[in-house]
């Protein structure tokens, strides 16, 4: 099967419908097992990060699998890693549609979904029965209609649902599409909040006689001044993890596309550039704490680049809907060595 024949039939199709109509083949395959095809023959790269033991460091980004439910097929395709959500404490809809738009031009894309999922609790089941051994991350958020003054009892109301089915909890402070949210993860703000999550996570510790590693996702719009504030202080605050980044709310090299001025995050290859310069000095301040590096991997190159800067593990997004199902694989074997 060749991904060059499928993809103008889903990219004729809205994207979000064209998401479902993948994910309905994908796990079709994976029923039988046959989504293995697309990653062919995978070489072992092991590392352990946060603790954690991944057999590469090829990662899927959240936002693609947000209720869990195609874990089975993303695992046939070979990655290393998984992150399901954002998952918040209820489920809601989201934003009105259309609200995903594709910049082919520049393989990229806009989104503003706005959190839609089903809730932390819809997504616990399909978490504890499932049988893959590809460590599953679970990304965490607030509910559009709480204040976001009191955003640290969405968090920790996730933090506890998910504690133990969790291999790792990684904490969304960065979506440009729930009103607010990034105000989170200012320099004065995001040190008290982590501190929050890491304090409960002492106690569920304790309780469940596991530890889970936290990791804190931030946004590529972060004033290059205060990057460094940023990072020292989730790093104090005792987060295992930083994962940079989210999408852009830059324009910058797809100005005069017809979708520009649609609101929400850009990602895929116009954030390459972008998100390198912030994962350097993300790296730089985060000191022994791991990275994970994402945005805009649309080639091994790009991959090796964020591997070469100082991430421990990356993932993708956008570059897997434009090289198709066998882009894991392949990135797999790039970074091999
Ligand atoms: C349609 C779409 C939905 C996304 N949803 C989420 C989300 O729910 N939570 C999150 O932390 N990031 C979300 N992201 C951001 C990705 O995880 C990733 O950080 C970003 O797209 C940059 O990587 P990429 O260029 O490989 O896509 C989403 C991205 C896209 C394109």
């Amino acid at each position: 099967m060749s991904y060059a024949l499928i993809r103008p039939f889903l990219f004729g199709l809205d994207p979000e419908t064209a998401h479902r109509a993948a994910f309905t083949a994908l796990d079709a395959q994976a029923k039988f097992g046959a989504a293995k095809l697309w990653a062919g023959r995978l070489p072992k790269t092991p590392r352990t990060v946060m603790g954690l033991q991944f057999d590469n460091p090829i990662g899927l980004a959240a936002g693609l699998d947000k209720n869990a439910e195609h874990l089975e097929g993303l695992a046939q395709l070979g990655f290393g890693f998984i992150e399901i959500g954002t998952l918040t404490p209820l489920g809601q809809p989201g934003n009105p549609t259309p609200r995903m738009f594709r910049l082919p031009e520049h393989n990229a894309l806009i989104n503003r979904l706005g959190f839609n999922n089903d809730g932390v609790e819809a997504a616990l089941p399909r978490l504890k029965s499932r049988t893959i051994k590809t460590p599953v991350g679970v990304n965490i958020g607030k509910n559009a209609a709480t204040p976001i003054t009191e955003a640290a009892s969405d968090y920790l109301k996730c933090l506890r649902a998910v504690y133990q089915t969790a291999d790792y909890i990684a904490v969304n402070v960065s979506s440009p599409n729930t009103k607010n949210l990034r105000d989170l993860q200012a320099p004065d703000s995001i040190g008290g909040l982590v501190h929050t999550l890491v304090r409960e996570r002492e106690a569920l510790q304790k309780q469940h006689g596991a530890y889970r590693p936290i990791a804190v996702k931030i946004a590529p719009d972060i004033d290059a001044k205060q990057i460094n504030d940023v990072v020292r202080a989730i790093c104090d605050a005792g987060a295992d993890a930083i994962i940079s980044s989210n999408t852009t709310l830059s324009r910058d090299g797809v100005s005069s596309h017809a979708h520009a001025k649609e609101a929400g995050g850009l990602s895929g290859a116009p954030l390459t550039e972008r998100a390198d310069r912030v994962l350097e000095k993300v790296v730089k301040a985060a000191g022994k704490t791991p990275v994970i590096g994402v945005g805009g991997i649309m080639s091994v190159a790009d991959a090796k680049r964020k591997l070469d800067i100082g991430a421990s593990l990356v993932q993708v997004y956008t570059g897997m809907l434009y090289k198709g199902p066998g882009f894991i694989g392949e990135l797999v074997r790039g970074v091999h060595r």
